[in-house]
């Protein structure tokens, strides 16, 4: 059975044009929904330019109401019958009861190798520290932020010159590389950590 994916971002939906391109032919997967927190994000336009179903459920008017805001994602997501929920960018953080009704279901792309750096600001922590290497990673989310089971991670070496906008750049086509391979494996069940270099 074909698995539908549901995709949230909230920017300009890189990642997410990347998993949806790569559910084609005999892809175990399709995309069914892209979902935005912005109604601004540019990844809406692209999604529709690639015929993906599109839904903005804006969290501004919720204000710190994440109860009701994390309802309507959730009366959207059903709506759409997910078989497995990628967060591609997407910057909300979810509460704890709205991650345990789609864990297992549900992965991350975070821009860090992860335990490293969880949260925001990952390019520059990555520099301050003097880090060698840096990366991505893909895991399952769980209810503490950044922190479930890794399923992939790719890894690039960090250069003299390099600032948190260089890396970010060049941390973008390994991202690109790593979440479609992850997604290929997970939707037929196969947990294995997909490890790239780049
Ligand atoms: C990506 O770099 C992704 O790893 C990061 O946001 C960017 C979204 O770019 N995600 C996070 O920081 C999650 N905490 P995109 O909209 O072009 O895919």
């Amino acid at each position: 059975m074909t698995k539908r994916v549901a995709i949230l971002i909230s920017g300009g939906g890189s990642n997410m044009v990347a998993l949806a391109q790569s559910m084609q032919g005999d892809h175990p997967a399709r995309p069914v929904l892209v979902l935005s927190n912005d109604p601004q994000a540019g990844g809406l336009a692209k999604a529709r330019g690639l015929g993906i179903p599109t839904v903005a459920i804006d969290h501004k008017p919720y204000g710190k109401d994440r109860a009701a805001f994390e309802a309507a994602l959730q009366t959207a997501l059903e709506e759409a019958r997910p078989d497995i929920i990628c967060l591609a960018g997407f910057m909300r953080i979810l509460t704890p009861g709205f991650t345990a009704q789609w864990e297992g279901r549900m992965l991350n792309i975070h821009p860090s190798l992860l335990p490293k750096y969880k949260g925001l600001h990952t390019h520059a922590r990555a520099l301050e520290a003097g880090d060698a290497e840096h990366g991505c990673t893909v895991h399952e989310v769980t209810a503490a932020l950044d922190d479930g089971p890794i399923l992939g991670q790719a890894r690039m070496k960090v250069l003299p010159v390099d600032t948190p906008d260089t890396l970010a750049a060049r941390l973008l086509p390994l991202e690109h590389a790593l979440y479609p391979a992850v997604l290929r494996r997970f939707a037929v069940g196969d947990r294995t950590p997909v490890m790239l270099q780049g």
